[in-house]
């Protein structure tokens, strides 16, 4: 194989040294990396490194980009628990987009899961519910559940179409998963899978690094790489010709993500809105979470760590703080919006640099894993066209509610992990079976309270949804209630109201399972 040509183009980018052990890879490795190299646009790649370290190193200075913030104005704000008068309009509204197959959902479920430390895509990950559903069924069923919603409501039959972006690293196994599994129940053609880039991991100076002699460390390019994709694969215009003017664009990790919302939907299309972000109340100024607000007048989302402890800090007069609308990775688009991103826009994002830890084979030819971080992979963010919006809003909900990301391994015994997910979930069903007139009893007959007696003096223990909980007494109930069933914990009386419950208590479209009375 003559790869003269390739090395000739490889040199004058500066990146002669991937070539370095050609001679001694086996040939079908040498025809694939060949393959890999040839594909690759390194005047591109180069250009994008050095405007993804220029901009990192604007980032780094706290000053500017603190005294350049404004909070979100409350004139784009709802919010799910203030304005109680308006949520049932809302919902009508979405539910009426939704009927008429205007809405559609985009899965963000690209990611490497490098922290939760699974070798298959995290929407396959159980995190032990009673009824062992994997993230992806759980979101499946609530897109099934509100499609028979709608359909009820408005008496016609209406379709949720599913886009999911995958990476190139899990695209074939999640389209395995789905076809083994019947699509929980969608029709097939309403799951559109697409698959977003990737870029080279580089040095610190702009080498490509390989990851083995003849393989380039590979990474996906960010959520942000979402809107590149929408193009390449014209995603956008086969949400044209299915009628789609609403978007719900998620993450795979949120077990509590209430897919397709229809009060978030329906507020975002009563303000007229193109663009929209739920946010969490950030409540801890050290919590590490993005925050939206506005830099220089444009919406965006500032990371915790480009802002000075001061600024976290500041409280407004109401005494929450000023920077507090939490960013979720949940966001509405309006279909021409999401148009001009992808044709205008999209070329103007700059990736975002992520100093990693990444193996490498040295000009040894050893494989060496650094301890700290040697190299950039590089990314654009979900949220970086925020900025483009001409009507933006922000809808702010109950955490408890509505977020509680699986990001970690139980092993490494922090937040966000298997059983904090599991925890938030089931704590919020047993929140819904109580709201409709159940109880829980426990082996004595006797009835559990409502809220755990673990005080102490009178003071009690602090409890965080999303902190690990290592009491045993802050376990919550095992309960949990199919989306088949109920999508945000309505018409559960008639299962529920007046009756007693021994946990584990799994309630489906079956009926009701009190799984230990029946040894399951
Ligand atoms: P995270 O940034 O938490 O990354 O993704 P991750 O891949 O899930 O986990 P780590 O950082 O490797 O441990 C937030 C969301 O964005 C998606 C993820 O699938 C998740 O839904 N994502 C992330 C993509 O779709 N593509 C990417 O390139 C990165």
């Amino acid at each position: 194989m003559d790869v003269s040509k390739l090395h000739q183009r490889l040199i004058e980018a500066g990146q002669g040294h991937l070539l370095q052990y050609w001679e001694e890879l086996p040939s079908d490795q040498q025809l694939e990396l060949v393959d890999e190299l040839q594909g690759m646009d390194f005047a591109e790649l180069n250009v994008f490194f050095q405007r993804a370290m220029k901009g990192f190193g604007l980032s780094a200075n706290q000053e500017k980009v603190d005294a350049r913030m404004e909070a979100v104005p409350k004139n784009v704000l709802g919010s799910a628990t203030r304005d109680g008068d308006w949520l049932q309009e809302w919902e009508r509204e979405g539910f009426s987009q939704i009927s008429q197959n205007k809405v559609a959902v985009l899965l963000l479920a690209g990611g490497q899961g490098t922290r939760l430390g699974v070798t298959y895509p995290k929407g396959m990950y159980d995190v032990g519910l009673p009824s062992h559903k994997t993230l992806f069924q759980i979101q499946a069923e609530r897109i099934l559940r509100l499609q028979r919603s709608a359909d009820e409501h408005h008496g016609t039959k209406c379709t949720i179409p599913w886009y999911i972006m995958t990476s190139g690293r899990t695209m074939e196994s999640t389209k395995e998963f789905f076809r083994k599994h019947k699509y929980f129940g969608l029709r097939s053609e309403d799951v559109i899978f697409f698959q977003q880039g990737m870029l080279p991991a580089m040095s610190f100076d702009g080498q490509i690094l390989l990851e083995e002699k003849g393989r380039v460390a590979m990474a996906p390019d960010g959520n942000g790489g979402l809107y590149r994709a929408l193009g390449a694969h014209r995603i956008v215009e086969d949400m044209e010709q299915r009628g789609i003017e609403c978007i719900h664009v998620y993450c795979v990790d949120n077990i509590l993500v209430k897919v397709a919302d229809p009060i978030f939907i329906g507020f975002c299309v009563k303000k007229g809105a193109d663009c929209g972000a739920k946010v969490v109340e950030k409540t801890n100024p050290t919590e590490p979470v993005g925050v939206v607000c506005k830099v220089d007048g444009v919406y965006q989302v500032v990371e915790y760590s480009e802002i000075t402890l001061a600024t976290a800090q500041k409280r407004s007069a109401d005494g929450r703080l000023m920077f507090n609308a939490g960013n979720i990775a949940n966001h509405f688009f309006s279909l021409s919006f999401l148009r001009e991103v992808v044709r205008v826009n999209e070329p103007q994002l700059q990736h975002h640099v992520a100093q990693k830890k990444i193996p490498y084979v040295d000009t040894q030819g050893q494989l060496i894993k650094p301890d700290k971080p040697n190299g950039i992979k590089m990314e654009k963010f979900v949220f970086d066209i925020f900025q483009f919006a001409k009507k933006f809003v922000v809808y702010e909900v109950l955490r408890e509610e509505e977020f509680s990301p699986l990001k970690n391994a139980d092993s490494q015994n922090g937040k966000d992990n298997p059983t904090t997910a599991r925890h938030a979930l089931m704590s919020l069903h047993h929140c819904w079976v109580l709201n409709a007139g159940g109880h829980f009893i426990d082996e004595n007959g006797t009835r559990i309270p409502a809220i755990p007696l673990n005080s102490t003096n009178g003071v009690s223990d602090a409890i965080d949804a999303n902190e690990n909980l290592k009491d045993a007494n802050d376990l919550p109930i095992q309960c949990e209630i199919s989306a088949l069933v109920s999508y945000s914990g309505e018409g559960l009386e008639k299962y529920v109201n007046n009756r007693e419950f021994h946990p584990p208590l799994l309630i489906d479209e079956r009926g009701i399972h009190e799984l230990v009375k029946n040894g399951l």
